[in-house]
Order: C-alpha cells, then sequence, then structure tokens
C-alpha cells in the first residue's frame, strides 16, 4: 500500500488522479500446466496454473489439442538415471518447469519473423512445455499435421515416431529384403519401428510380451517372439538388423544373433542402473563396433522438422498408423507417465488438455 492507501504496486499504470477510481491491473492470462519444481514420484505432478507463453519472433504459440508420453517423460519427472542431471537436464529438478516435449494443436498466435504459419494451421512438433494447454515453439521445430490426422495420431509423431525412422533408417539403413528383428515392438518407439522397417521392405520380427502379440501383427510384424515364454538371444537365428528398444539385454547376447555384417541399433532399454541408465552399453557398442564386422549402433535421437513431414507423408499415405493407448486428461499426468513406465503402454500414451 501507498501512502496515500491506494494499492499502487504496479508501476505500469498512471497515477492515480483524485477522485477518480484506480485502474485495475489486468491480470496476465493465465493457462493449465503440469508443473514439476523437483524431481520425484509421478504421484506428486499437479496442474497448476502458470502464464500463457507470449511468442518470441522466431516462435509460434500452439493450443494444445494433444501431448505424448513417453519412456524419456518418467527420467524427467524422477530425475534417474542421475547422468542426465549432469547433462544438462537440472541438478535438483527439471530446467522446464512444465513437462512434456511432443504435442500436437492449432497455431494461436505467431512472432514478428515467423513466415511458415499463421493462426489456425493445424500443426504438430517438439519443444519443452507441452503438458499445458499451450506452448511457444521455434518455427523450425514444427510441421504441418498429417491431412485427415487427428491430434492424437499427430503429437505421437514427434519423439516416438522420429526415434523409430531414425533408428530403421539412418542407423540401421534398413532396406528391402532384409530380416529385423524389433525388440520392445509393442511400446511407443517400437510400435513405429516395426511399421516402417515393413515400410522399408524388411521382414520384421517382433519381440513383447504376449499381451502385446495381435497389436505387433496387426502394425506388420510377421513373426512374434513372447519374452516371458521365450530368450531371443538364445535363438538358433540371425537376424540383418535388431533394433534394440527394451530389455537391456547384454551386448554379447544380442550379437549372438546377430548376422555377422549385421547391424545392432541400440535405442533403449529401462532398468539399467539408477546412475547411467543403461548408458554403459551404448559406450560399449561403440568401443567395440571398431574391433568387428558386426556394426553396432547407439542411437541418439534428433526431432527435426524435416523428419516431422517424412513421417507426416508416411501417414498421409498409410505407411504408418500411429498405435494410440487410451487418452488421458491433462489432471491425471501422473499416471499416464506411471502407465508408460510400467511397460503396460500398447503403442503411444496422449494427454489431452
Ligand atoms: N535413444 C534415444 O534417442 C531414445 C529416444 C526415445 C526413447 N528412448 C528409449 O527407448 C525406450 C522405449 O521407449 P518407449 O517410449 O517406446 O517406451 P514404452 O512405450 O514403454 O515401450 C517399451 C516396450 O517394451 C516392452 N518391454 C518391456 N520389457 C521388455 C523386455 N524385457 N523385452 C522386450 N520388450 C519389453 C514393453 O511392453 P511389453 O513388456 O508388454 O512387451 C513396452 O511396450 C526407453 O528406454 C526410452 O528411454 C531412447
Amino acid at each position: 500500500m501507498t501512502r496515500s492507501g491506494t494499492n499502487d504496486s504496479n508501476p505500469v499504470h498512471p497515477a492515480t488522479t483524485a477522485g477518480a477510481p484506480a485502474p485495475t491491473p489486468t491480470p496476465a492470462p493465465t493457462m493449465r500446466a503440469v508443473t514439476q519444481p523437483r524431481y520425484g514420484s509421478p504421484d506428486a505432478l499437479r496442474v497448476t496454473l502458470v502464464p500463457v507463453p507470449s511468442p518470441g519472433p522466431n516462435e509460434v504459440r500452439v493450443r494444445i489439442r494433444a501431448a505424448g508420453v513417453d519412456a524419456g517423460t518418467w527420467h524427467l519427472v524422477t530425475g534417474k538415471p542421475y547422468l542426465m542431471r549432469l547433462l544438462g537436464f537440472g541438478v535438483r529438478g527439471p530446467r522446464s518447469g512444465t513437462l512434456g516435449l511432443a504435442f500436437a494443436g492449432e497455431v494461436d498466435a505467431v512472432g514478428s519473423a515467423v513466415t511458415a504459419f499463421q493462426p489456425g494451421d493445424r500443426v504438430f512438433g517438439s519443444h519443452g512445455g507441452a503438458f499445458a494447454e499451450f506452448v511457444c515453439a521455434p518455427e523450425s521445430m514444427l510441421a504441418r499435421m498429417p491431412s485427415d490426422a487427428g491430434f492424437d495420431a499427430a503429437a505421437t509423431l514427434p519423439v516416438s515416431g522420429v526415434t523409430a525412422l531414425q533408428a530403421v533408417r539412418d542407423a540401421g539403413e534398413v532396406h528391402a529384403g532384409q530380416s529385423v528383428l524389433v525388440i520392445g515392438a509393442g511400446g511407443g518407439v517400437g510400435s513405429f519401428a516395426v511399421q516402417l522397417a515393413v515400410a522399408a521392405g524388411a521382414t520384421v520380427t517382433a519381440v513383447c510380451s504376449g499381451s502385446k502379440e495381435s497389436l505387433v501383427r496387426s502394425l506388420g510384424a510377421s513373426e512374434v517372439v513372447d519374452y516371458t515364454q521365450t530368450d531371443v538371444t538364445a535363438l538358433d537365428r540371425r537376424w540383418d538388423v535388431i533394433i534394440d528398444i527394451a530389455g537391456n539385454r547384454r551386448l554379447s547376447r544380442l550379437r549372438r544373433i546377430l548376422g555377422k555384417r549385421g547391424t545392432l541399433v541400440l535405442v533403449g532399454g529401462e532398468n539399467g542402473g539408477p546412475v547411467l541408465g543403461g548408458m554403459e552399453r551404448m559406450l560399449g557398442a561403440t568401443v567395440l563396433n571398431a574391433f568387428t564386422s558386426q556394426r553396432l549402433r547407439g542411437l541418439i535421437s534428433r526431432e527435426n522438422a524435416a523428419d516431422f513431414d517424412v513421417l507426416a507423408a508416411a501417414v498421409t499415405s498409410g505407411a504408418i498408423v500411429p498405435a494410440i493407448d487410451t487418452p488421458y486428461p491433462l489432471a491425471e499426468a501422473g499416471a499416464a507417465v506411471t502407465h508408460v513406465a510400467a511397460g503396460r503402454a500398447r503403442g503411444k500414451v496422449i494427454l489431452v488438455p
């Protein structure tokens, strides 16, 4: 309070003239967002009200209609493995207070230097802060939605779709006539990897739990190995390409079922320990690669608009159909993250603001 008794804490407003009512400061518009100041359990995630972000000159503000939940979200919520805290994600809590990365929605406002998009465009992309009603993302991290696709389907593409694309096309160099083994085939990344390998002309064997056999067959897998019944690394078989997404199997076991000149792509795998989280396998593969005729690759995927366009075209042509698990409302973000982390997701989990 000022000495005159008026509430003049907002310096933007001019001084009140005698007798006139004090102007009411316009409150900043707010939105609902899933925020997290500290690493911890997904159960602790809550929706809070935060200011609606304003786009910078090269940014586009998107009204989010669907956001993708992936295994990486669990890592950001819990801060594990600890190595990621040292890699710049934040020591005590995530750098971006609002969670979420992949989204789809409508352009709501554009910065002064934006040329490719205008309000009303249907777009998808990736940027921190997607578990909210609005996000501001650089123009360069957006693409137009595949024609006829829903927001749920488009929100699956920027992280899981791009990871699968870079595993199959770039690291795996999958081509027609090859045999490809996809381990973790029923999850977010795996469901795309199966379809992309089939679209490249390969014959795909999927490794998943028995409950997901019908799903992976519907995606194009010609053979399914239920890992709860059969250890795929003990089979007397060799594949041209192995895309290893789940299970953290030992490198030596995977190499046993890889062709002599075959390619192993390490994408992920949970339960790799609280400190390194399985990164040691990637490091091991990089070193070993120099001493073997097999090609051993560790993948670190990078989201980019060119690959968003490739995936949008694949959806439009029908080459891939995003497999979507039950959508969750924003308020149940914690349950959605737990569902994915437990490996229960059939395809991709979506959050709807
Ligand atoms: N390298 C990168 O740049 C990059 C990018 C994105 C994600 N990732 C990593 O990739 C991994 C998968 O991500 P996601 O989003 O696809 O996760 P997800 O949706 O949870 O899928 C993982 C799937 O693996 C299956 N699974 C669990 N244990 C298994 C085992 N022992 N053997 C075979 N399958 C098993 C699970 O279902 P069933 O058990 O029912 O079969 C689940 O469907 C995560 O570790 C993530 O961190 C890496």
